[in-house]
């Protein structure tokens, strides 16, 4: 049975239910899934990372608009888990639709897909996962099943997805640990980690499984401006499992390479284009030309998901978010000044800030634009190798990689993994 399959896959993963959470949490570091779908209930549940570090609560839904919701707001983020989120978006909307004709249930079911794959247009994953589950959907309707029928081939495809995710990141993992020595400096941008995957991260997840196997490893944490995923989810994960860690702003790479000897640069992706370019947090191009002056070796991890056969690195669509993610932590401190009586009365009463900015590309005088794009793009030239759950290759071998036998690679590794269990 299929929920018998994840039930022994998140036990082997070390993860046990709690009752208080209503969700799996990883017996060792006590962290949550990122993301957990209930099929008795029809509900999602997943950690809200907005909240984090300061509280840690579980976000729970049965609509699937407010999973487009979540993933806007950033509540449920990370290339990775986002593709997981749609994929469990659909089986919603599909319970919400059983009503409709078949052929109506599908079509609205791919809207639904489409709508949630655009919220964050950089990050690939929710495509290529959306994908594999509305196809289902369309061979349950040529097959001739009924809608009720179709909704529940949907219920299980997303839960086998979620299934293969668990196992691929494991894959992932344990990949990566090759590249990572004992005695190792690593800088990490953002939070490439369980938070942002359907179980234990993909960078963080590589160095996790390291010192958790003894090495000794020290992290260097970047603030990953301006919503400071790394300062605020990544130190959150890695005091959990218990990994040493510096946190730098993001304009000290150098001299935090100089200061610490950094000895590599692991990072996470949001889209991986077989022309070798890699789309991922803002600022990773700044640190991966850094590291190459430095000669220090790149490296970027990410399960296959993340990989876009179809576009040119010249393609991506880099998301550009709100401004106030960049404002808002002056207007705070001006509040707070102003309360604590560290600014006059009447300091901010006149405060023109929101009258002079512009949503111009090229400001008037006395005009702010505030450019605040969430992804850049590193070319392939920056970087040494590519880790995925299916292989390692640098950046000019992806181009040789063909869709089907990378998928056939993620189906044999999944395989052989639920056949040790006696799951198959
Ligand atoms: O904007 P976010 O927080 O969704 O950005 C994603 C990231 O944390 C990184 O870009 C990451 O390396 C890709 S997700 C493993």
């Amino acid at each position: 049975m299929l929920s018998d399959r994840l039930l022994k896959v998140l036990k082997s993963l070390g993860m046990a239910y709690n009752d208080e959470l209503g969700t799996f949490v990883h017996r060792r570091t006590q962290i949550p899934l990122s993301i957990y779908y209930d099929p008795k209930e029809g509900e999602v549940r997943a950690i809200d990372q907005t909240k984090l570090p300061y509280e840690l609560s579980i976000w729970k839904t049965r609509d699937w608009k407010d999973v487009v919701l979540a993933i806007k707001q950033m509540i449920i983020r990370g290339a990775p888990l986002i593709g997981c989120a749609g994929g469990f978006a659909l089986p919603l909307a599909a319970r919400k639709l059983r009503e409709r004709k078949p052929n109506k249930l599908v079509e609205e079911l791919s809207d639904v897909a489409q709508r949630v794959a655009s919220v964050r247009p950089t990050a690939v994953d929710v495509e290529n996962i959306t994908k594999r589950i509305v196809n289902t959907a369309r061979q349950a309707l040529a097959d001739g099943l009924s809608s009720q029928a179709i909704a529940e081939k949907v219920e299980y495809e997303a839960i086998d997805v979620f299934v293969d995710n668990l196992i691929l990141n494991k894959a992932l993992r344990d990949r990566g640990r090759e590249f990572i020595q004992d005695g190792d400096v690593v800088l990490t941008h953002c939070n490439p980690g369980s938070l942002a995957t359907s179980y234990g991260g993909s960078a963080l997840g590589i160095i996790e499984e390291a010192v958790a196997g003894g090495s000794n490893v020290l992290v260097v944490v970047k603030e990953t401006r301006p919503r400071c995923q790394g300062y605020k989810l990544t130190t959150w994960e890695l005091l959990m499992a218990k990994v040493p860690m510096v946190v730098i702003s993001d304009n000290m790479v150098s001299s935090a390479i100089d200061r610490y000897n950094v000895t590599k640069v692991l990072v996470g992706a949001d889209r991986i284009t077989r022309d070798g370019y890699v789309a991922n947090k803002i600022g990773t191009h700044d640190i991966a030309l850094i590291a190459s002056s430095y000669q220090i070796p790149f490296y970027v991890a990410a399960p296959y998901s993340t990989l876009d056969f179809l576009r040119k690195g010249a393609q991506i669509p880099i998301e550009e978010r709100d401004r106030s993610e960049l404002t808002k932590f002056y207007r705070h401190e001006s509040l707070f000044m102003k309360g604590s009586d560290l600014l006059s009365v009447d300091a901010l009463e006149n405060w023109p800030e929101e009258a002079k900015l512009t949503e111009k590309d090229r400001p008037s005088r006395g005009e702010i634009r505030i450019y605040n794009p969430a992804f850049d793009v590193t070319p392939p030239n920056l970087i040494s190798q590519v880790i995925l759950d299916v292989g390692t290759y640098s950046p000019n071998q992806l181009g040789t990689l063909d869709e089907n036998a990378v998928k056939e690679e993620a189906k044999k590794i999944v395989d052989s993994y639920l056949a040790s269990l006696g799951v198959l």
